[in-house]
């Protein structure tokens, strides 16, 4: 028995978290198991160095991208595989693609390197669907304010959000098998019925 696994991404403020819980529930009331997590984090470890990732002191690239790594070992290691071994959904509030999309993208990491890393940690494990909700940066922007204290991410400028919004859209194109692109500057309710439709559809 194999279950399925299914990541979500976009830009910060796109409503990941209001859309996951909504998949979560989707999926539960069609009488899946469903495990839901996060990254960075989703282990004991992996929320200490998802801490450590946000917390707003000097970091290199290349350390941010390590410890990006280092936590998905973990979460691998520890969450998604055996849940995915016992038959159960993995939803998964970002992925290797947030690495892309962020490292590389973001940061101007060179995606050869990226590329080795994710074969080290995860050999051929890659989430069987990705929605990418898009929206332009603006509006993902808005929502981030309206949140307490911005963290390391969330205070990076405008163009560092478009770099990484045209990396995801640059993953998507690359892989349209595997990625669903919803438009998330849409009415919720929109939204949740694009989402509703690509869960199902699979
Ligand atoms: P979030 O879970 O609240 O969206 O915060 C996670 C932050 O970490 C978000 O700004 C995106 C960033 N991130 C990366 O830069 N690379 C990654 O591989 C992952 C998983 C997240």
């Amino acid at each position: 028995m194999v279950g399925k696994f299914i990541t979500i991404e976009g830009i910060d403020g796109v409503g990941k978290t209001t859309n996951i819980k909504f998949i979560a529930e989707l999926l539960t009331s069609n009488n899946h198991d469903v495990v839901v997590t996060r990254e960075p984090g989703g282990t004991e470890l992996g929320e200490i160095l998802r801490d450590l990732l946000k917390a707003d002191r000097q970091m290199a690239s290349m350390t941010e991208l390590l410890l990006m790594f280092a936590s998905r070992a973990q979460h691998v290691a520890e969450v998604i595989q055996p849940a995915l071994t016992a038959g159960k959904y993995v939803l998964c509030d970002r992925f290797t693609d947030a690495t892309i999309a962020y490292q590389g993208g973001g940061r101007g990491i060179d995606l050869k390197k990226i590329k080795t890393l994710e074969q080290l940690v995860l050999g051929n494990l890659q989430p069987d669907l990705t929605i990418l909700l898009d929206a332009p940066i603006t509006i993902g922007a808005e929502r981030s304010k309206q949140r307490s204290v911005a963290d390391r991410f969330e205070q990076e400028n405008a163009d560092f959000f478009n770099k990484v919004r045209q990396a995801y859209l640059q993953l998507a194109a690359n892989e349209p098998n595997r990625f669903k692109i919803i438009n998330a500057s849409k009415e919720l309710n929109a939204v949740q019925a694009a989402i509703k439709q690509v869960v199902f559809s699979e």
